[in-house]
């Protein structure tokens, strides 16, 4: 069976061709600003300029045309509203006028799955960090459940911001990851609240320091050590309290090798394993939506409302496909 997948939740326009357990295309293309934050309406018209290139670039990596495609999937949830609107209307025109059905995704269960299929990992804990979001995940009683979340930004954000603040540009994440390398421990605030996270004041605490003369290499590699060990230590208590012996990093910042170096010792002192798949599908991609709408609809799940949600949380969805 092929399943053609769409993308569309924020800055990224997305399609990936997966048949049976192989992804064999995923192409995409990514909105940038030159300057300041994305506006959502200028990431929309962005998609909407290039979904058509991104489609035949898909089909023409995976050698097939839309007649052998046996299922559409699109990112129906969370994300920003202008966005997944012009990944449904494209799913939506595409399984009409080729008669193939249509399924909705939830974006953060998208990570997770791929992230399993793509290592082996059965029954893992999933720490998936990225620009918008930024969740702790496991499966427990039929959903993936949130077990620790930020308050405020993704962890991803923070980075791209405080990047921003110091004129690094976007994305900001491996700048960082750079300026780190030549850095020392300068104390910033250590923000968990129970089993959540949060990054606001840490990005004012930065900028203030910035703005005082401390070097972006202390700067970068304080925070870091600082925001990474506040996720390692959230996702140690949610694999102590379910009991599980896996780890899989999801979402661009786990493109970070810092942070999969802390994932792979915080595992080993605890006798588990840590899983990271490989960056084309750590941040956003079609393919993942593609094998999620593969998996759910083997197991019968069928999307009767295709409207978007852009609020819907993971664990909202029923999870029935494990
Ligand atoms: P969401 O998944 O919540 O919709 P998003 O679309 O912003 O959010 P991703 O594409 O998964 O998220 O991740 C973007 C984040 O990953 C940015 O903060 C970026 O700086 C960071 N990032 C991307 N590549 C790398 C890399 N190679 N090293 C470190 N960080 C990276
Ligand atoms: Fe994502």
């Amino acid at each position: 069976m092929i399943c053609l997948g769409i993308e569309s939740t924020a800055h990224t326009f997305g399609v990936g061709i997966v048949k049976d357990k192989q992804i064999i295309a995923n192409s995409k293309d990514m909105f940038v600003t030159e300057t300041g934050g994305m506006k959502p309406v200028d990431a929309m018209d962005h998609h909407v300029d290039c979904c058509k290139d991104v489609i035949k670039q898909a089909l023409e990596e995976a050698k097939i045309t839309m007649k052998d495609v046996d299922l559409i999937s699109f990112s129906q949830s969370p994300g920003l509203g202008h966005c997944l609107r012009v990944g449904a209307v494209v799913a939506r025109s595409l399984s009409k006028i080729n008669n193939i059905p249509l399924i909705g995704i939830n974006h953060c269960i998208a990570h997770l799955e791929i992230g399993k299929l793509l290592t082996g990992a059965k029954d893992p804990v999933l720490l998936y960090a990225s620009g918008a979001n930024t969740q702790i995940i496991a499966y427990e009683g039929g959903k993936y459940r949130i077990f620790g979340e930020t308050l405020d930004q993704g962890v991803g954000n923070l980075l791209d911001s405080f990047a921003r603040y110091m004129g690094l540009g976007f994305p900001g994440g491996p700048k960082i990851y750079e300026l780190a390398k030549k850095g020392k421990f300068v104390e910033i605030p250590y923000c968990v609240k129970g089993m959540d996270v949060s990054f606001g004041g840490i990005l004012t605490f930065l900028k203030q320091q910035y703005d005082k003369g401390v070097s972006k290499e202390d700067l970068s590699f304080s925070l870091q050590e600082t925001v990474f060990a506040m996720l390692i230590e959230v996702s140690e208590r949610a694999m102590a309290h379910c009991d599980k012996k896996e780890l899989v990093l999801g979402g661009g910042v786990a493109c970070n090798k810092r942070l999969q170096e802390m994932a792979d010792k915080m595992c080993e002192g605890r006798n588990a394993k840590s899983f990271v798949p490989p960056n084309d599908v750590l941040v956003d991609n079609g393919a993942m939506i593609a094998w999620l709408g593969l998996l759910e609809y083997e197991a019968g799940v069928r999307t009767k409302d295709t409207s978007i949600k852009p609020y819907e949380r993971t664990d909202d969805i029923e999870v029935c496909w494990c």
